[in-house]
């Protein structure tokens, strides 16, 4: 049989105090909004629709070739953001997973599991609840003598002995599609928060002989919601610790876990440790037998094996196999680094090659740069690439030597085992082999302390 899924996402999030709609706030790197996606994507559907409202712009732009979206141009509450997805599934008669886009923890799993139980028991409505220690804020499931529930009725409608009920909505159902778009007409905003509560849908169906039944969620935490930056530095700090348990387990060594942060797409190779304060972000990819850290920061970047990065920045960047970099370098987009290459303390690179074995130590500004193999490029080398208009290439040859302190005036080419001289300006080619030097006559003036001497006198 079919199954569907509607992600109710349409709300600003007042609490949540920000310009960016809720559902887009990122947990580990990625918005919650794509948790969610995944995991009914996880559980099989074969459509999923997101109510979008708030921002919704923006959440198109995120859904793109994920889901459809519906719009819900004003939020008058659940049920009726659920019915913005009707003519979406006109001709739909399987199971449908409604879930909210700000519950990101929540496993495809579980979902498999409510789905199935749906279908075993043959009724029309299935609520995943939870008995929790604290329900504030949480619809409070009542139930009938035979188990089944009977209603749900939010913190502000409910009387004082519903309060009491621990047993809370998830906000997470499988319905049967059909009828329940007609059902949805039936609900009116009469409570207290004047809103169109799906959870009536609950009552209904119970009113008219539909059973609703509940599947109890063995771990509450994967339907907390999100609802304020709190809970989401709750949900960041549960969900990093699951990434990095997994990463343990596929033997990677985490010194501390406290303080490091690896985002759900990154992956890191066996062997590999992680020392504290590093951060790998993005869709970073480390190989096997790595060194990273302390106080790194990974970003897109993509690292081979046995590579040692210490006090660095890698954004958007190739490191190949055996590489040093660090400590205090600074790799900005488009650099390449082939094997057993060294890059050092203080060292800036953008938007350029450097091939095997070349060495990079200290000190250095290195932007739009081919270099070959075996270089080495002096402490406090520069290649000036920008003239106030233009970038410039800067061509290095394989073995060339580049002396300390020397500028290299883009465009310009140093051959194949050239040499240039400490300090020079080099604004012309060097062909292979050859010296290029660039250096005032040293001025020698004789007595030179003794006269200052004199003069104090
Ligand atoms: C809802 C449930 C509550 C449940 C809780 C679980 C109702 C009436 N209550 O309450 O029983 O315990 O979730 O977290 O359903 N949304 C829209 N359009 C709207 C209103 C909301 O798309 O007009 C979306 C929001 O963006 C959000 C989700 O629906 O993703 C839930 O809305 P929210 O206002 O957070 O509902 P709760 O008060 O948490
Ligand atoms: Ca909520």
């Amino acid at each position: 049989m079919d199954l569907a899924a509607v992600i109710l996402a349409a709300g600003k999030g007042t609490r949540m105090n920000s310009k960016l709609p809720k559902v887009l706030h990122p947990v580990c790197g990625s918005p919650m909004l794509s948790y969610v996606i995944d995991a009914v994507t996880g559980a099989g559907v074969s459509k999923i629709v997101v109510v979008a409202g708030y921002g919704a712009e923006l959440v198109s732009r995120e859904v793109e070739g994920k889901a459809e979206l519906v719009i819900q141009a004003e939020q008058l509450g659940t049920a009726h953001a659920l019915s913005q997805a009707g003519p979406c599934f006109k001709d739909f008669s399987g199971s449908l997973l409604v879930l909210c886009g700000d519950t990101p923890l929540i496993e495809a799993e579980t979902l498999v599991e409510l789905v199935e139980r749906h279908r075993n028991t043959g009724v029309a409505a299935t609520v995943l609840t939870a008995e929790v220690a604290d329900p504030a804020g949480y619809g409070r499931v009542i139930r009938d003598g035979q188990g089944q529930i009977s209603k749900i009725v939010e913190q502000k409608d409910a009387s004082p002995a519903e309060i009491l009920v621990r047993e809370v909505n998830s906000g997470i159902y499988c319905f049967d599609a059909a009828g329940l778009f007609d059902v949805l007409k039936q609900i009116t905003p009469a409570n207290a928060q004047g809103e169109y509560y799906l959870t009536d849908v609950i009552s209904i169906y119970a009113g008219c002989g539909q059973g609703v039944r509940p599947v109890v969620i063995k771990n509450p935490r994967e339907f907390s919601g999100i609802n304020d930056r709190i809970q989401l530095a709750g949900a960041e700090q549960y969900l990093r610790s699951r990434v990095l348990e997994d990463l343990m387990r596929a033997g990677v060594t985490i010194v501390d876990p406290n303080s490091t942060f690896v985002s759900r797409k990154a992956s890191v190779g066996r062997d590999t440790v992680l020392y504290p304060f590093t951060f790998v972000e993005g869709d970073t990819i480390v190989g096997e037998d790595c060194s990273i850290g302390p106080g790194s920061r990974l970003i897109d970047a993509i690292v081979g094996n046995g590579v040692v990065i210490q006090n660095s920045i890698i954004i958007k960047s190739c490191i190949g196999d055996n590489c040093s970099v660090g400590p205090f370098a600074y790799l900005r987009p488009e650099t390449r680094l082939g094997q057993g290459v060294k890059v050092g303390d203080f060292v800036e690179i953008k938007k350029s090659l450097i091939g095997d074995g070349s060495k990079v130590p200290h000190l250095s500004y290195v932007g739009d740069a081919t270099i070959g193999e075996k270089v080495n490029i002096g402490a406090g080398t520069i290649t000036c690439n920008y003239d106030g208009e233009n970038k410039w290439p800067t061509i290095i040859g394989d073995g060339a030597f580049i002396g300390s302190n020397t500028n290299l005036i883009a465009p310009v080419e140093v051959g194949r085992k050239a040499v240039t001289g400490a300090g020079s300006t080099i604004t012309k080619n060097i062909p292979s082999g050859a010296l290029g030097i660039e250096r005032a006559k040293q001025v020698m003036v004789k007595h030179w302390s003794g006269r200052k001497k004199d003069s104090k006198n």
